[in-house]
C-alpha cells in the first residue's frame, strides 16, 4: 500500500523538529515505515541548495529563491518522496511547498500566482495528504530560535517579514482545511505533543 506524505511547517522557531523527531518515533512504534526528509534538502542538490540558500553570502532574487525551490523539489519527488511513498513508507518531510508560498511569496513578495503556476508545474495535482502547521507568534519563535546557533539568512529577518510568513501560512490553512492542521505552538512541548498524538492517532485509525 502506498504510503502517506506528511508535511511539518512553520515560522522559524516554531519547534517542527523536535516535533518531527518525537512523530517519527511515534509512527515507528505502530509498526509504520517512516522516511525523514527535508527541504530544502533531501538530495544531493537540495543540500547544495540549502547551504547557498541559508549560509551563503549571495542574495539572491526571491524569484530566484522560488524558483530554485522548485527545481530541488522536482528532484526531490522524483528521488525521494515518490519512491518511499510507492514503496509503502510514511514520508516525513520538514518542509515543503506551503513554505515557498510563506516565505517568497508571504515574506518576500513573489506573486501568490507565480508560486501557483510553478507548484501546478510541479506536483500536477500531488499534495501532502496532511500537514501538520506548527503556529507561534513571531515574538515566540524568534525567542526560541535563539538558543544556541548562528541565524540564517531567514532567521536574520525582522519580526514584520515572520508577521508576513506566518500570515501567508494560515492562509494556505484556510485553502485546505481538510489538508492543513493548525497547532497552536506557543504552548508547552508536551501540550503540543498531546494535539499531535490525537491528531496522528486518529489519522493512523482512518488510514490503516
Ligand atoms: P529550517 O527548516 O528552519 O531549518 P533549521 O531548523 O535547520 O533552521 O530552515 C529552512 C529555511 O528555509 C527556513 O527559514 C525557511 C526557508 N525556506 C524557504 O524560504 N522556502 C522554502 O520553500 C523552504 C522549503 C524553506
Amino acid at each position: 500500500m502506498r504510503g502517506k506524505f506528511i508535511t511539518l511547517e512553520g515560522i522559524d522557531g516554531a519547534g517542527k523538529s523536535t516535533h518531527l523527531d518525537w512523530l517519527a518515533q511515534f509512527l515507528a512504534r505502530r509498526g509504520i515505515k517512516v522516511k525523514v526528509t527535508r527541504e530544502p534538502g533531501g538530495t544531493a542538490l537540495g543540500e547544495k541548495l540549502r547551504e547557498l540558500m541559508l549560509h551563503g553570502n549571495v542574495r539572491l532574487h526571491p524569484e530566484t529563491e522560488a524558483l530554485l525551490m522548485f527545481a530541488a523539489r522536482r528532484e526531490h519527488l522524483e528521488k525521494v518522496i515518490v519512491p518511499a511513498l510507492e514503496n509503502g513508507a510514511w514520508v516525513l518531510c520538514d518542509r515543503f511547498t506551503d513554505a515557498t508560498y510563506a516565505y517568497q511569496s508571504g515574506g518576500s513578495g513573489v506573486a501568490w500566482d507565480k508560486i501557483a503556476v510553478l507548484e501546478q508545474w510541479v506536483q500536477h495535482e500531488l499534495q501532502p495528504d496532511l500537514t501538520v502547521l506548527f503556529d507561534v507568534s513571531p515574538e515566540v519563535g524568534r525567542q526560541r530560535g535563539k538558543r544556541g546557533k548562528t541565524a540564517d539568512r531567514f532567521e536574520r529577518e525582522e519580526k514584520a517579514y515572520f508577521r508576513r510568513v506566518r500570515q501567508a501560512y494560515l492562509r494556505r490553512a484556510k485553502e485546505y482545511p481538510d489538508r492543513v492542521h493548525v497547532i497552536d505552538a506557543n504552548s508547552s512541548v508536551s501540550t503540543v505533543q498531546k494535539r499531535l498524538e490525537d491528531i496522528f492517532t486518529s489519522y493512523c485509525s482512518i488510514t490503516s
